[in-house]
């Protein structure tokens, strides 16, 4: 981005398009931001300063969303500023127009872009084309900001991160790339149960593993979810056909059917276990209602916090100091 970094600011300008471009102070500090926006915000539902006052921030949302979406809009208007839900229909990429041109007009148009598309390489074109912060919003590879609340949340529960068991039980996929890196440069151990031919990208497995040995966490992937929970303080189902691969759903229930976070499967982990999904849940088949809603759930709160760490991550990168 453009203009001269700013030491006290380190994010101000910042694209978030894999978990990995922020440094593990750098999570901390938008999780610091949060935990205060999300304090003031307790007593009144409303902010004082208005950090965002004016801003826009223009949504590119080429599949459906609910949590994502109006988290992100109702976070700008809660700060001052607005947002403008922009469908695949309406700009047309690659057809109407490039994304390097859909980049060029944008960056003089708004503030800041957030993208929900399939193909991660369209979020980093479109980050590498305009001069304004791009935040991916999910790609099939990535979903940082799910993960940054997923910790987040795992931070208001429990506190110290630093040695914390999350057993992801499911596919290898963009949820769990983005949390291995965000809860591994936190200290945390990063299990992931999956089935044969669901592996997670290597290459984000040792990017993960990486920070995880910089920064006292640890990255395990095994088959037998059994396994993978025993001892774990956080079991995360997480959907076993996610957007763009529904021609596979019949394959995939038959793979990932051991594979379900139900009672038997925490009892394994303990009875203080609690378990998060990202949401939106298939109840009955990666999660069990019985779960979902009982008292090892914490999955709204988690939910909730989209909110509150986006929020702080727009003031990160764009509001005005307070
Ligand atoms: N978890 C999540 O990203 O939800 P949405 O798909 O509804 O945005």
């Amino acid at each position: 981005m453009s203009g001269t970094p700013d030491p006290t600011r380190p994010l101000r300008g910042r694209d978030l398009i894999s978990a990995a471009d922020l440094a593990p102070d750098e999570v901390r500090r938008v999780f610091a931001t949060a935990e205060r926006l999300k304090a003031e915000f307790a007593v009144t539902r409303r902010h004082a300063q208005l950090p965002l006052l004016r801003r826009t921030l223009a949504m590119l949302f080429e599949r459906p969303s609910l949590r994502t979406r109006v988290t992100f809009e109702a976070g700008m208007i809660q700060l001052g500023g607005g947002a403008i839900q922009l469908t695949a229909g309406n700009v047309g990429w690659g057809v109407r127009e490039s994304v390097a041109d859909v980049a060029r007009n944008l960056g003089s148009f708004v503030d800041a872009i957030i993208v929900r598309t399939g193909p991660h390489e369209v979020a980093v074109e479109l980050a590498a084309r305009a001069d304004i912060p791009v935040i991916n919003a999910l790609t099939l590879h990535e979903h940082p900001c799910q993960a940054l609340a997923d910790v987040f949340t795992l931070h208001e529960i429990f506190g110290s991160l630093r040695g914390l068991v999350v057993a992801f039980v499911g596919d290898g996929n963009n949820v769990f790339h983005s949390l291995a890196l965000i809860g591994a440069g936190q200290g945390v151990e990063i299990r992931l149960a999956h089935p044969p031919g669901y592996a997670p990208d290597p290459a984000v497995v040792a990017r993960a593993t990486a920070l995880a040995e910089a920064n006292g966490g640890r990255v395990v992937l095994a088959n037998d979810p059994r396994a993978a929970v025993d001892g774990a303080d956080v079991l995360y189902a997480d959907a076993w056909t996610s957007m763009g691969q529904e021609a596979e759903t019949e394959v995939r229930s038959a793979a990932f059917a051991a594979y379900q976070v139900n009672e038997a499967l925490c009892a394994i982990a303990g009875p203080d276990a609690r378990v998060m999904h990202c949401l939106p849940a298939h109840r009955g088949e990666e999660i069990t209602s019985e779960v979902m809603d009982g008292p090892r759930s914490i999955i709204f709160q988690q939910s909730e916090n989209r909110l509150h760490v986006q929020k702080g991550l727009l003031v990160e990168v764009l509001g005005d100091p307070a």
